[in-house]
C-alpha cells in the first residue's frame, strides 16, 4: 500500500515527508494505522550515527495507533485494537524468558538492521528499498508494520497522542527507577539531564516516595517541570566557583545513593559518578557518546557501580500498562510534557526538542 513516511535521505539530513510503498503484512506482521508518534532523542541520533549505506531510512519507535490488519499467525491482536508500540524481542531466548527482553539475543537483528530478519525491507520507493523495521515499527509514518511482541494493546478510550511516548522515553526513565534502582524513601537520587527520559525517572521516583531528588539541567523550562515533580534543581551553568559535584553533594547530604545520566556527555557522566555517595550506583542511559571518562580513584575508593540499562530493563507488555495505571491514579503526571505537531512539521518538532522549547514532541498523522 502507499503511505506517507518521514524519510531521512542521508546521514545527518533532516526528515522529509514523502510517499512510500509499504508491504502488505506477512503472516507474523500487524498493520497499524498511526494516530500519533513520539519523537525520542534516539530517532535524531540514529540519523547521524548510521553508516551512509543505511539510507534512506525511516525511524520512529514511539508509535501509537489502530490495528488495521493482522497476519494469519498473529495471536492476541485484531483489527480495531488500539496499540502502543515498543521495541522488539524474540520472547524465546534465555534473557527473554527471564523477563529481560531488552537484552534479547536477537536485539540487534530485530530492532536496528533496517530490514526484516530475512533481509527484505518492508518499505520501497520508486522500486528501490527504503530501510525501516526500526524497533520493529518505523512509525514515523502514517502506517507501519509491527509484531505481536512489540504491540501493547491499550484501552481504546485513551488519547493516543498522550500515550505514544510510553513505548520508549517514558518507559525508559520510569523503568530505570522502578526496575533497576528500586530506591527506598530515604535514598537520594540525582538525575543529570531532565528531558523526557530524565523527567519520567523523577516522576517515578516521586511516586515511590523518594524524598531527596535532585535534577541537573541547563534548561530553565525543564528544571521548572522537575521542580513541579518534587525535585530540587541545579543549573550547572550558574554555580560560580562551585562545581556541580559539590552542589549535588551538598543537597544530598554527602552524595547521592543513586544517579542517572541521560545526557550522553562524557564529562557529565563523570560528574554523575563523582556525585555519588560511597557504594552509590550510576545508570548511564544516554546514546551518542563514543566513550565515557571514569574517575577511577573515586570509583575504587567509593566502591561505586557504573552501569547502563536498555529501556530501564522494562518488558513493555508489563511496564506500559503499569505506567498507564499510575497515570490514571495521578502518580505519573506526564501529559503536560507532550506537545503535538502535525506530521509535516516534524523538523520544527525536532528543532523545538533540541532547543528545549518542548519536552516530548508527538506527531499527529
Ligand atoms: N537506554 C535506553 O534504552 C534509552 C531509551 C530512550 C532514550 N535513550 C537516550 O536517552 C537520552 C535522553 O533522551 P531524551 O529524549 O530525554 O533527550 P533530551 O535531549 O530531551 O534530554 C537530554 C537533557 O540533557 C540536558 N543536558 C545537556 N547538557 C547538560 C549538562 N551539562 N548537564 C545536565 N544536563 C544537560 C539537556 O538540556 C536535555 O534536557 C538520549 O541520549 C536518548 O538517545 C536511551
Ligand atoms: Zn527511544
Ligand atoms: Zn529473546
Amino acid at each position: 500500500m502507499k503511505t506517507r513516511a518521514a524519510v531521512v535521505e542521508g546521514q545527518g539530513q533532516p526528515f522529509t515527508i514523502t510517499e512510500v510503498e509499504l508491504d502488505e503484512p506477512r503472516e507474523d506482521e500487524v498493520l497499524v494505522r498511526m494516530v500519533a508518534t513520539g519523537i525520542c532523542h534516539t530517532d535524531i541520533t540514529m540519523g547521524h550515527f548510521l553508516p551512509p549505506e543505511m539510507f534512506p531510512h525511516v525511524f520512529g519507535h514511539e508509535g501509537a495507533g489502530v490495528v488495521e490488519a493482522v497476519g494469519s499467525q498473529v495471536r492476541g491482536l485484531e483489527p480495531g485494537d488500539h496499540v502502543v508500540m515498543s521495541f522488539r524481542s524474540c520472547r524465546d531466548c534465555a534473557k527473554c524468558r527471564a523477563g529481560l527482553v531488552g537484552y534479547c539475543d536477537q536485539t540487534l537483528l530485530l530492532n536496528y538492521m533496517g530490514m526484516r530478519m530475512d533481509g527484505s525491507t518492508s518499505l520501497h520507493r520508486d522500486g528501490s528499498p527504503v530501510f525501516g523495521s526500526f524497533f520493529g515499527q518505523s512509525s514515523l509514518a502514517a502506517h507501519a508494520l509491527a509484531y505481536a511482541d512489540n504491540c501493547v494493546k491499550v484501552d481504546p478510550e485513551l488519547d493516543l497522542t498522550l500515550v505514544a511516548p510510553y513505548g520508549c522515553g517514558f518507559q525508559t526513565g520510569a523503568g530505570t527507577v522502578l526496575n533497576v534502582l528500586k530506591p527506598g524513601r530515604d535514598d537520594s537520587l540525582v538525575v543529570f539531564g531532565v528531558g523526557a527520559v530524565g523527567l519520567a525517572a523523577i516522576a517515578a521516583a516521586a511516586a515511590e516516595g523518594v524524598e531527596s531528588i535532585v535534577a541537573v539541567d541547563p534548561l530553565a523550562g525543564r528544571r521548572e517541570v522537575a521542580e513541579k515533580f518534587g525535585a530540587t534543581t541545579v543549573d550547572p551553568t550558574d554555580l560560580g566557583d562551585r562545581s556541580v559535584v559539590d552542589r549535588v553533594k551538598e543537597l544530598t547530604g554527602g552524595g547521592a545513593a543513586y544517579a542517572i545520566d541521560t545526557t550522553a556527555i562524557s564529562e557529565v557522566v563523570r560528574q554523575a559518578q563523582q556525585s555519588l555517595a560511597v557504594r552509590g550506583t550510576l545508570i548511564a542511559l544516554g546514546l551518542g557518546a563514543e566513550d565515557y571518562a571514569v574517575d577511577a580513584i573515586d570509583l575504587l575508593q567509593g566502591g561505586k557501580t557504573v552501569m547502563a540499562s536498555v529501556e530501564g530493563d522494562s518488558d513493555p507488555q508489563e511496564m506500559v500498562p503499569r505506567l498507564l495505571e499510575m497515570r490514571a491514579a495521578g502518580t505519573f503526571p506526564m501529559d503536560d510534557l507532550v506537545s503535538t505537531y502535525p506530521a509535516d512539521q516534524i523538523n520544527q518538532a525536532v528543532a523545538d526538542v533540541t532547543s528545549g522549547a518542548v519536552v516530548k514532541p508527538v506527531l499527529v498523522w
